[in-house]
């Protein structure tokens, strides 16, 4: 039970926002949409985009357009992969399972947060494209070495190391809905704020009859798994490091990408380290407020890696648009995050099929517009960006 996101009036990602917003309990949907701090780099990652102009090549026909994309030898039919979100499962019932499915309905990839509400295994059964393990190290290496080989066994293809987490990043509203204190099973804790949840009996009741108060059931501990206010001690006590990824390189014996690169240096570390892809992300500026928003650090990064290593961005992605600036300026692909989070919010796997769906003609149409028939020709020639951007 969703919205109607066929409806015609749902046009663009900032539709299926709204439609997340009143389905949700405020703290949920604000988990989704906040960011750190004062929010600057939230805004500026989508708003960097409007800097870059389109250079298109007209009078020319593309009757047909390749959206399809390699990265990591792995292939992909459309440009964006689906981004670690943490808690889907509170979004929407079962949310990791359903958001996967979706993604392989479509032929992309999806990546499942360590912070996920459901079983790797049954996450990874939801679909027959590559699926990627996003890890941190909660509990302890004894831990993740077992989520390690579960997600290995699994059949995930990539593991994802997230470097920008030495310490949860300050979202100000969870604080003010008392996000914390409503999942922490204590109900004197819980009932100053319970009345957003109240209010909104849909989800709730969708919510309590998959289970309701969340845990992680992919970060065992010896006393069952984690609980959500577990989580921001467990991260400091867990920063990675880059020591650590020539551990996790061999307790895993596959694919790397590390997400979370702001800066050329990092970038040619991680390429030093052997690692097989890095994603530019300011961890959907939920981390460090005031770093640069993603498609600006773009450029330097790609620079940076000279081609010997493939480069993806996640950030302030909303429309297609955003994505074919992102591969012209040299990503080999995108990582859309609140971008299918708030259709899988607003409606399960039909608003994740939307998302998907409004993306992917967005792109079709922006490539035929540009004159351009294959992702793979996009470059710099096909924008103008300001000349401080290098
Ligand atoms: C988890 O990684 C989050 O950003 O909430």
């Amino acid at each position: 039970m969703g919205a109607n996101v066929s409806s015609p009036k749902v046009v663009n990602i900032s539709d299926l926002r709204l439609l997340a917003k009143s389905r949700l309990p405020q703290m949920v949907f604000d988990y989704i949409d906040s960011g750190a701090d004062r929010e600057q780099t939230l805004s500026q990652n989508c708003s960097a985009y409007n800097e870059i102009f389109f250079r298109p090549r007209c009078a020319v026909a593309t009757p047909s357009c390749d959206l399809s994309i390699s990265v990591i030898n792995q292939d992909f039919k459309l440009p964006f992969i689906l981004a670690p979100v943490g808690s889907s499962r509170m979004f929407y019932p079962k949310g990791e399972v359903v958001a996967a499915r979706e993604a392989g309905i479509a032929g992309t990839g999806y990546a499942l947060s360590t912070l996920s509400g459901c079983r790797l295994e049954e996450v990874k059964e939801a679909t027959n494209c590559p699926a990627w393990y996003q890890l941190y190290l909660l509990g302890g290496k004894d831990v993740a070495l077992q989520t390690i080989q579960r997600a290995k066994s699994a059949g995930f293809s990539a593991i994802v190391v997230t470097i920008d987490t030495p310490i949860s990043g300050l979202r100000e509203r969870d604080v003010r809905n008392g996000t914390k204190e409503l999942l922490s099973r204590n109900p004197l804790k819980m009932f100053p704020y319970l009345s957003q949840m109240l209010i909104k009996p849909c989800w709730l009741t969708q919510w309590l009859g998959d289970g309701g108060l969340m845990s992680f059931p992919n970060v065992e501990l010896e006393n069952g798994p984690m609980g959500y206010t577990e989580i921001g001690p467990a991260l400091e006590e867990s920063v990675v490091t880059w020591e650590d990824l020539n551990w996790i390189r061999e307790a895993w014996g596959g694919k790397i990408i590390v997400k979370g690169v702001h800066i050329g240096d990092d970038a040619r570390k991680a390429i030093d380290l052997g690692v097989d892809a890095i994603v530019v992300s300011n961890h959907g500026a939920r981390q460090l407020d005031s770093v640069a928003p993603t498609i600006r650090a773009l450029p330097e990064i790609v620079e940076a890696a000279n081609g010997q290593i493939d480069v993806l961005l996640d950030g302030g992605i909303r429309r297609g648009s955003d994505v074919v600036k992102a591969l012209c300026l040299g990503a080999k692909g995108v990582l859309i995050g609140r971008a299918y989070a708030y259709g899988l919010a607003a409606a399960g796997g039909p608003g994740v099929a939307r998302s998907i769906e409004i993306l992917k003609t967005d792109i079709l149409r922006t490539m035929k517009l540009l004159g351009c028939d294959s992702v793979q020709k996009l470059d710099k020639s096909f924008i103008s960006i300001p000349s401080n951007w290098i």
